[in-house]
């Protein structure tokens, strides 16, 4: 037994996992910036909303969400009678750290004429706070939906609000959050990078600040970046998101170059994202060997959260995997 993850030494967790998931009717949502192996034994991968799709179409008893806290509970908020397993509890988000609800709530209250079109990326407790969230991928659609005269507050992501806001040309009140993986990015380095490939396109995700963005030829959700790496003519690309998804984009286009953005040292490990990197497949395989840790969340609070995701659900149409915000 090794007594740092308690698992019998010789355990071979890939078949483990695929025996407890056939045991717990079982399946295994991963995002695009979990580690390989994660992503490779998944059922499916996928960006934010196709998960949450996902976790409410899939008729299996227990979802293990590999992915951070937020999206876990947004399974448990759709479908409140499986069982939703984090393989770490403690998986979370700054965007989410960035906005506490009392303070969510007294902003909303300073602006009663603004409605609340929140990114998905918060707490439950902010969802129930807000009246529309959006993914990342069906933010655009979204807030072309909604009438001119409506004033707008956005949160937590002041950068995806800001490019939203320059795209539509529609003024927003901005909620100070950001990113720490996509706020590391470096504009120097991806200025010297760019040198070095002159023919390589920029994907980037509108979770990065403008100056970033700036210099994208492409913008959108990870699974947009993803439709883009595998439609792009030419044979090098340069990726401003989370490096996990280029294992993505090697498995597709194992003929083509993917080259992660840099941070400000001039690679890009500062920019994998740490609350994503706390699931490990010794942690996935304990979580459905012992069911734990699970999302629990109190009932009026999911029903409340639930509104604002449902009205997500219903404008977002069939954004699912369409490549979404699109070139610049
Ligand atoms: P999408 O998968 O919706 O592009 O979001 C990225 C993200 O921030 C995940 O944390
Ligand atoms: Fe949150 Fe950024 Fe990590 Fe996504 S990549 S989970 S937005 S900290």
């Amino acid at each position: 037994m090794n007594a740092r993850t308690g698992i019998l030494s010789g355990t071979d967790l890939v078949d483990e996992i695929k025996r407890l998931k056939e045991e717990r009717n079982a399946i295994i949502l991963a995002h695009y910036y979990q580690k390989p192996e994660i992503q490779d034994i998944a059922d499916y991968v996928g960006d934010s909303l196709e998960l949450s799709r996902k976790a409410q179409e899939t008729d299996a008893d227990v979802i293990a969400f590999c992915g951070v806290k937020f999206m876990a509970e947004t399974a448990k908020i759709l479908s409140p009678n499986k069982t939703v397993v984090l393989p770490d509890l403690d998986a979370g988000c700054s965007l989410e750290d960035s906005c506490p609800p009392d303070k969510f709530k007294a902003f909303r209250e300073a602006h009663p004429d603004h409605i609340a079109l929140t990114y998905i990326n918060c707490s439950t407790e902010v969802k129930a706070l807000s009246d529309i969230i959006v993914t990342s991928s069906s933010a655009e659609k979204i807030l072309a939906q909604i009438p001119e005269s409506q004033p707008i507050i956005f949160g937590p992501d002041k950068h995806l609000g800001g490019y939203l806001a320059r795209k539509l040309n529609r003024e927003m009140l901005l909620w100070p959050g950001v990113c720490i993986v996509h706020e590391a990015f470096s504009e120097t380095e991806l200025i010297k990078l760019k040198a070095q490939h002159p023919d390589a396109p920029v994907a980037a995700h509108p979770e990065c600040p403008a100056h970033i963005v700036d210099h994208a030829d492409y913008v959108g959700s990870t699974s947009g970046i993803l439709n883009f790496a595998k439609s792009f003519p030419g044979d090098t690309l340069i990726v401003a998101t989370e490096p996990h998804i280029i294992h993505q984009m090697e498995k597709a286009l194992p003929e083509k170059t993917f080259i992660g953005a840099p941070g400000a040292d001039g690679n890009c490990n500062c920019n994998i994202c740490p609350y994503m990197a706390l699931n490990t497949m010794e942690k996935l395989y304990r979580s459905l060997r012992d069911l734990t840790p699970q999302v629990h969340i109190e009932e009026e609070l999911r029903l409340q959260a639930k509104k604002s995701l449902d009205r997500m659900l219903e404008m977002a149409g069939g954004t699912v995997g369409k490549g979404d915000l699109g070139a610049r």
